[in-house]
């Protein structure tokens, strides 16, 4: 294919009318030059075409979302979508079928010959492939985004990436709708998992390591594929808490919090983004110039692909009310700088882009700058020479590798949050008493894209899996009973979860949510619901040491069932390896290491994340359940020597921290170090701390290990009254564990 890069680049340096394209710093020359040709030879119609995104279920006979079983691909469809609309990109698992890399081979090879013979342009290729190739037979699944930031393993992080990377591409898929940098800022919010907590510089780390594991060292990596950052900007902080609802973010919010991690990412390469679906201070994000032009591609420098969400275009008039009709709205998307629809359901897009062109609303010009970038992620992906992958030269394929890393990933997702008196680990002579809604269901250890959207398939398709109850059962052989008690909308038999429990020595009771995402996933109580609290009551009554696990993608208000339990695990979707850590938690075969990425609230009134101002804690108003960063271990880890290499930093310097970690247990653990910074006095009300570095060891018992942390002045940034990042001279302090150090910053 290089050859007709240089066929075409001879072609059109002959031109005398060269017709202006932009250019892109990820691609060489002959790639931009390859680029601007393209453009040149697209008519207006292929190049609305390019600015569309279809659902694959238009390929298949049926309705979306209810194509028959099995899928029946469809010529006269594809005829239709790329022979006829000729568009540009799909998206997506056909509707109610998990195919394998084959058959996907099969499909997607249909989908891109049509594309080839008709526009010459290969389909990019997206799907959401968010723990793993979740859409994908036989592939391996990890734990969910807030499972992995529990583990506060960046390196674990990046490598499950680049497995699920692999796994798409054996499956011929290029583009990844991941990782997902929202920052959760409300616990309700029901993709509260899908992102990597409440805090943005965890979003950053964890959305960094994502992303180096996806694009590797060049998206065109046989086993690289290209990231999608989302959702821009500003999703996670719905005032509701309720799924795309409307935020409102005063412009220092919208620095300080959601706009560093896109930032970090974008500079570091990433190549597409998606928009945030819901509305900041009343105006649709898809209609926002000012977020999506004048501050993602102004200020922070972002060259790539811009693309919407589900059918958001449309919703601008169905949903929003801030467009009369579909024409309307997408004018309304292209200026505000949206260069590809995820029309998904309808095949309407060019169509009106055409008319909106001939009609003088919208110019070729500005179609062109996002046909441009459309086209260079493409070529960024070597689509041009290579849009098919065969599953063969993908030997490691859901192999033994990428099942440990699954593990580990389970394992480090658990957080132990409550061991009164050492019931854990527990003592193999014990009965045990398995019982709870959360004990013997997959759903509630792998959320939703697991499958299928709202990972309802998930017991079908893991069924070689262990739940909670098949894992503890394994690992106590002949100590355990179990009975449901309750499904999740109702009590199940619960005389005979008593019984049971009146004969066992400690009852692990696993409360929790199903899973769910986006809207569906909705609640107006983040209270856990009455079954499981009366469940709760009745076993406590009984009087045996209660072990709570709660499996959950949020968290679900415990207060008083935690105060009443000996021990409680938090299992944020850990996937499908989640029963087995659980339960090697339990027997003390894992030594847990994981951290909370978020506050776990005690009230329901008094949702205030670990890095609120000080007004906020007065008269008790921070006084939650775990606070951010908690997680207990079987070892005790001690922290000494907490040394500064200078009481002073000026703006140039780099200010090492070092402290001595210590194993002075009894048992080899692994275990995060997190570095906070207190401004102590500054312009703009400082939060009483910030996160600002972490790493992670493992110790044997009796080990130790100097940690050396570098803090440099953006470290110790806010945006200041001005709106801008600043730091001010005064006194800092640094906080790690029980140990604090203060610094001067001076401004020379
Ligand atoms: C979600 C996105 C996702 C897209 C494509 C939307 O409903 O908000 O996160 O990438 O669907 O599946």
């Amino acid at each position: 294919m290089r050859h007709l890069y240089c066929l075409l680049f001879a072609l059109f340096a002959c031109s005398c009318v060269r017709a202006q394209s932009p250019t892109f710093s990820f691609l060489t020359a002959e790639q931009n030059e390859f680029v601007a040709a393209e453009l040149r030879r697209l008519t207006l119609k292929q190049k609305a075409g390019q600015m569309t995104q279809v659902a694959v279920d238009l390929v298949f006979e049926g309705q979306t979302y209810v194509l028959t079983v099995p899928p029946v691909f469809s010529d006269e469809r594809l005829n239709h979508v790329i022979g006829e609309r000729e568009i540009g990109s799909i998206l997506n698992v056909p509707s109610r079928s998990i195919p394998t890399p084959a058959e996907y081979r099969e499909y997607i090879g249909k989908i891109q010959e049509k594309a080839m013979q008709t526009t010459g342009v290969p389909v990019l290729y997206g799907q959401d492939a968010i723990h793993g190739a979740n859409y994908v037979r036989g592939s391996t699944l990890y734990a969910q985004p807030l499972g992995v930031a529990a583990s506060f393993n960046t390196e674990l992080a990046t490598e499950l990436a680049s497995l699920t990377a692999y796994e798409l591409k054996a499956a011929s898929i290029p583009w990844n709708f991941s990782p997902a940098m929202d920052a959760g800022r409300h616990p309700a919010w029901p993709r509260t998992w899908e992102c990597f907590g409440e805090d943005t510089y965890v979003n950053q780390q964890f959305g960094l390591a994502a992303l180096r594991g996806y694009q590797g060292d060049g998206v065109n990596g046989k086993n690289n594929v290209v990231a999608c950052l989302k959702h821009f900007t500003g999703y996670g902080a719905t005032a509701s808490g309720h799924d795309r609802t409307p935020a409102y973010l005063p412009e220092r919010q919208l620095r300080e919090y959601y706009l560093p991690q896109f930032q970090a990412a974008i500079d570091s390469g990433a190549l597409t983004v998606m928009i945030n679906s819901g509305e900041i201070n009343g105006i649709p994000v898809h209609t926002s110039k000012r977020l999506l032009t004048d501050i993602l591609r102004d200020e922070m420098g972002f060259e790539g692909l811009l693309v919407s969400d589900w059918q958001d275009v449309r919703y601008l008039y169905e949903r929003h009310h801030v467009a009369n009709d579909l024409k309307e709205a997408v004018r309304m998307a292209i200026d505000a700088g949206m260069d590809m629809s995820m029309t998904a359901v309808t095949t309407d897009f060019p169509d009106v882009v055409v008319e909106l062109v001939q009609e003088g609303q919208l110019t070729e010009g500005r179609i062109d700058t996002s046909v441009a970038r459309v086209l260079a992620v493409k070529v960024a992906l070597g689509l041009y020479e290579q849009h098919l992958w065969e599953p063969e030269e993908f030997p490691e394929f859901g192999g033994q590798r990428f099942a440990r890393k699954a593990q580990q990933s389970a394992e480090e997702a658990i957080v132990l949050l409550k061991n009164d008196g050492l019931p854990l680990p527990i003592d193999p002579e014990q009965r045990i008493l398995v019982v709870g809604p959360t004990a013997d269901n997959m759903r509630s250890l792998n959320g939703g894209w697991t499958y299928s959207w709202q990972g309802q398939e998930a017991d079908r398709y893991l069924q070689d899996h262990n739940t909670i109850r098949e894992a503890i059962q394994k690992q106590f052989p002949g100590r355990v009973t179990y009975a449901p008690g309750a499904t999740m909308d109702s009590l199940q038999d619960v005389a005979t979860a008593l019984s049971l429990a009146r004969e066992s020595d400690i009852i692990v009771l696993c409360l929790g949510e199903s899973s769910y995402t986006e809207d569906p996933g909705n609640i107006n109580s983040l209270v856990l619901p009455s079954v499981q609290r009366r469940l709760f009551d009745e076993l406590h009554a009984v009087g045996k040491p209660i072990v709570l696990v709660m499996a959950a993608g949020r968290p679900r208000l415990m207060t008083s069932m935690a105060n009443r339990s000996r021990a409680v695990l938090f299992a944020p979707y850990p996937g499908p390896y989640g029963g087995d850590a659980i339960a090697s938690v339990l027997a003390g075969r894992v030594n847990p290491s994981g951290r909370l990425p978020l506050t776990y609230p005690r009230h329901p009134n008094a949702l205030v994340s670990y890095d609120h101002k000080a007004t906020e804690a007065r008269n008790g108003g921070y006084n939650p359940l775990f606070e951010f960063g908690y997680g207990l271990s079987y070892t005790d880890f001690v922290y000494s020597d907490l040394r500064l290499s200078s009481r002073v930093m000026n703006p140039q310097d780099t200010l090492e921290v070092s402290l001595r970690v210590t194993n002075e247990g009894q048992r080899a653990g692994k275990h995060s170090i997190l570095l906070y910074t207190s401004d102590l006095v500054a312009s703009v009300t400082p939060s009483v701390q910030r996160l600002r570095k972490f790493t992670k060891v493992h110790l044997e018992p009796g080990e130790n290990e100097v940690i050396t942390f570098r803090l440099t002045p953006a470290d110790i940034a806010f945006i200041g009254r001005d709106d801008r990042p600043t730091t001010e001279p005064g006194t800092f302090r640094i906080s790690i564990g029980n140990l604090t150090e203060e610094f001067d910053f001076e401004a020379r």
